[in-house]
Order: C-alpha cells, then structure tokens, then sequence
C-alpha cells in the first residue's frame, strides 16, 4: 500500500517505506503538530500560497519557530519529481524530537519535518453523513493533527454506512469530520461563519469568493441544526472531495435534492476556479 511513495523527513527525500521516527516524537506522544493537506490537479497545485499562509497561521498560534521557505523547497521537490498528474501532498511539522515525554516542551528542540506525495483521482461521488455532537476542543481554526474528536465521530458514522458527519456544538452547524459545510435553504447558500469552532477551508474560501463574484444569494452566519431539515441540498467542501454533495443524512428527515441548481452552479464555479 505504502509503496512508491515518495517522502521527505527532516529534509531527507526517500521512499515513505524507508521512513523510521522517534518514539520522542511531540506529534506521536501529544499530537503537538500541524499539517497541510495541498491538492494539485493537471499538474497544477490548487491555491497552493494560500495553504501555506494556513500553515504560517498554524504555526503561529502553536508558537512553531517554522522555516516556510524551506517548507515550499521540500513540497515544491516532491512535486517537481512525481509523473503523476492528479493528486495532494500531506505536510506536517511536529515541535521536533524531545528529549524526555514530558507536557511542557524542551525549548532547545528543532522542529520536525514530514511529508509525502499521494495521487488520487478527484470524483464528487454524493455522500451519506450522520448527524453528530460536535465534541472537539476550542481551537478547531488550527490545522493541528490532534484529530481525536473527528476520529471518533467519523468511525461511529463510517459503522453506519456513512461517508461523513455533519456536527453541530449546542445545537449549531459548525463543520464537517474532515470537510466545511454548504446547504442551501429558502433558496440562498448558506454556510457557517469562521471562528475557533472550524477550520477555515481553502476550498470554503475559493468557493465563497465566486458565489460572490457571481452574486448568487448568500449567507455566512450561525445556523441551527433544524435548518437542515428544510434544506433542498447540503454539500461538504475539502481539498481531497472538492465540492461533494449529500445524497441522505440518516436519521435526519431532510429531502435532499442531487439537482439542486444553486448546488450544480456551485459544482461548476469550483470546477472552473480550480482547473483554470
Ligand atoms: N481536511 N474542516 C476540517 C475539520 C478538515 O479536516 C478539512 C480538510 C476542512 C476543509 O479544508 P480545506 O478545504 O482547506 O481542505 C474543513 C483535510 C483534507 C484532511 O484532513 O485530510
């Protein structure tokens, strides 16, 4: 499974299988990590620039003393050497390697680097989601890889047929397990607003920017889960599914509609953003 797939750790390029960690790792002991996930499409990275200002952002708030020219060389690397043409690099970078588990950090350590190169064909296949609590911590703006809460809620769901979840904290929208959320409702798109609660998509942002370019109607607000059943459709947004649309959330009465056209526009805007 693992094989052929190219890598680079600490700055080393090499196969993904030749790859060895330290158990001191601060991301293996305490998920003390950030990471990036950059799609490329026919041989083109989508929105690449802004997934590193993501990164930086990250970074920041984890106080990750990180080096993002050298970050952009080693992805830049892995990219320049695949012949595939469709596919995403993972990235990640841990406080480093300490010198003993402890919660408070060594603060001499370097940080540590990771990253790989998979391909993968894009298809929007509709999805089955699951309603669930939002049972994550405060700071879900950072793309950190301490992912425990989506975990959970996405194998409960994976058990029950479903493809996604769609979480709600006391009883509002806030996001996908690994996607933003889109719906729409008396015939305006509607989304949840950015704060601690989500991650601020790239593909959020990409697909925002042309609803509001097209002036299509437009909402961006705190919603109530109930909403849900009166949508006509409901999509999640993410670097790897694209703009994907819900074809049933089970235990939910929603009638969603695969057709919708508000839906279609926004399936073709993102298409024609990111192949252009
Ligand atoms: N996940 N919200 C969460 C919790 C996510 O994990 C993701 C992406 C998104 C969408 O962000 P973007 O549009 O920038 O990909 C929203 C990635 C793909 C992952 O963890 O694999």
């Amino acid at each position: 499974m693992t094989k052929n797939i190219k890598a680079v750790y600490q700055g080393s390029f090499d196969d993904l299988d030749n790859i060895k960690i330290s158990p001191l790792s601060r991301a293996f002991l305490f998920s003390d990590s950030i990471y990036e996930v950059i799609p490329f499409q026919n041989n083109s990275f989508i929105c690449s620039e802004e997934h590193f200002e993501r990164l930086t952002y990250s970074a920041s708030q984890l106080n990750l003393p990180i080096n993002i020219e050298k970050i952009k060389e080693e992805i830049n690397q892995l990219f320049k050497n695949t012949n595939c043409k469709n596919g995403y690099i993972y990235y990640q970078i841990s406080r480093g390697i300490d010198t003993i588990r402890s919660h408070i950090y060594n603060s001499n350590i370097q940080c540590e680097t990771f990253g790989y190169l998979l391909p993968l064909e894009f298809v929007s296949k509709p999805l089955k989601a699951a309603v669930c609590e939002d049972i994550r911590w405060n700071r879900c703006d950072i793309k950190t890889t301490s992912l425990l809460g989506n975990v959970l809620q996405m194998n409960t769901a994976a058990n029950q047929n479903c493809d996604e979840i769609i979480m709600h904290d006391n009883n509002i929208i806030t996001e996908g397990g690994a996607s933003n959320i889109f719906f729409v409702h008396k015939n305006t798109i509607c989304t949840p607003k950015l704060s601690n609660k989500i991650l601020p998509g790239i593909t959020r942002a990409i697909l925002i920017e042309a609803i509001k370019e097209q002036g299509l109607p437009f909402q961006e607000s705190d919603f109530h889960i109930n909403t849900l059943k009166e949508a006509a459709s409901i999509w999640f947004t993410s670097s790897t599914k694209g703009v994907a649309p819900v074809k049933e959330v089970i235990n939910f009465n929603t009638k969603l509609d695969l057709d919708n056209d508000l839906m279609k526009q926004c399936q073709i805007l993102y298409q024609q953003r990111v192949v252009n």
